[in-house]
């Protein structure tokens, strides 16, 4: 993997799958560039889910950390993705390392590379919700990564803004759009039918899509919204529920508790990527507490109920797509029901706030210069 050619080396982290979704595209623009080494190193946050995330793009690792252990703790992904990445990195020697979001990898791998004097760029930086508690601990790990980073690839003006707020110079900052709409459009190009058995019973039916996992809404939060979308399904008759359920055991347990006997219901494993976006390009509309999903949301112009107090993705609001609903059984039907029964305003046909399907181009040429011109910031 390190290379003697001249060429130099970039590596770009991932470990959860949506690290893996947003940063495909930005792989695949670097691999473009022959005057770089582009490697990808997975430090196994996620095991399945990185894999099932990366599979779609035609990516594999180039080197796997293998971390994920059932019910890890913080601490425990913290202290072995530290020091996993920080060995790869003696070894590896990177010019610059990129790092996605806001995960225990995000930050752990950027802490890696800054205790090595390593450049960190930042895509999708610059997220902020005000609150340390929600979403937790993502709104720290972005604050962090910020910290210690070089380069800034922030997907909005809002974003860019926050970390003006905070110090960070306009000259190491790029409002380049989420890469995820990048990724989002090269799936959608590819895509025609589901390729599950079990999704077919969705074609063409009047359906609702729904993730979530967020640790703040682990335990009577989630059966929360678990009893609401019973209380939904209650009051529409053909109305059908997809659950692809996160690989989180304690997620699991609560929606095979309160919805595994519901004959509209199909609780399932995680969808691939190209059946996913099959299922929110035909879904009525999604309920999710997923960061990513509410950006794709954006870009299909579809509804979402954000089952979240806080957001750190306002835009979402601002185009008239999301709707913050929390987690109380009441407000998610209530809402709900306005969506079904056509009295909520929905989305007009502007454009996405996270930009056109050109982020990944764009970070792509500015880390092409960072690393060929050292004069460059
Ligand atoms: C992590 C991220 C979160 C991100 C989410 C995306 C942190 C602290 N959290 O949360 O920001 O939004 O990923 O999904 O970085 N598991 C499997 N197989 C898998 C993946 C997970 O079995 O492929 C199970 C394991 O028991 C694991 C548990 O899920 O211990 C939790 O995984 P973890 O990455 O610690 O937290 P997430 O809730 O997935
Ligand atoms: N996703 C997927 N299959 C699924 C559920 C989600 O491919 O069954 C994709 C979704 O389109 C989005 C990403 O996973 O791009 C979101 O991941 P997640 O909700 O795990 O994390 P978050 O966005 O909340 O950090």
């Amino acid at each position: 993997m390190a290379v003697d050619d001249g060429r130099k080396t970039v590596v770009c982290v991932v470990g959860t799958r949506p690290e893996a979704i947003k940063m495909a595209p930005v792989v695949m623009a670097l691999r473009e560039e022959n005057s770089l080494n582009v490697v990808l190193l997975a430090t196994g946050q996620h095991s399945q889910m990185l894999y099932q995330a990366l599979e779609p793009f035609g990516l594999s690792p180039d080197h796997d950390l293998k971390v994920m252990k059932e019910r890890q703790s913080l601490d425990y992904v913290t202290s072995s993705v530290l020091c996993g990445v920080g060995e790869f990195f003696d070894e590896i020697r990177p010019n610059v390392v990129l790092v996605h979001g806001d995960t225990t990898t995000t930050m752990a791998s950027a802490l890696a590379a800054f205790y090595r004097h390593i450049p960190v760029a930042h895509v999708e930086a610059g997220l902020r919700s005000g609150d340390m508690s929600r979403p937790f601990p993502e709104e720290m790990n972005r604050v962090v990564t910020d910290r210690i980073s070089s380069l800034y690839f922030a997907p909005t003006g809002k974003s860019k803004d926050n970390l003006l707020r905070e110090g960070i110079g306009e000259e190491r900052i790029w409002v380049t759009g989420n890469t995820v709409i990048d990724a989002l459009i090269w799936m959608r190009d590819k895509m025609a039918r589901p390729s599950r058995e079990d999704l077919m019973a969705f074609e063409g039916k009047r359906f609702l899509l729904v993730t979530a996992h967020r640790r703040e809404s682990w335990g009577e939060p989630m059966r929360e919204i678990a009893l609401a979308l019973r209380d939904i399904l209650s009051m529409d008759e053909d109305l059908m529920l997809l659950v692809p359920m996160h690989r989180n055991p304690d997620v699991r347990a609560v929606w095979r508790e309160v919805l595994g006997d519901h004959d509209r219901v199909l609780l399932c494993d995680p969808l691939d990527y190209p059946d996913f976006v099959w299922a929110m390009d035909k879904c009525l509309f999604m309920l999710s507490d997923s960061g990513g999903v509410q950006e794709e949301a954006s870009g299909l112009k579809k509804p979402v109920l954000i089952l979240r107090d806080v957001t750190e993705r306002p835009e979402v609001l601002e185009a008239g797509v999301g709707f913050l609903v929390g987690t109380s059984r009441e407000r998610i039907v209530s809402n709900a029901l306005e969506i079904l029964e056509g009295r909520k305003a929905l989305p007009a046909s502007m454009g996405s706030p996270f930009g056109d399907g050109r982020a990944s181009r764009l970070i792509a040429e500015v880390i092409c210069k960072f690393v060929n011109n050292p004069i460059f910031i």
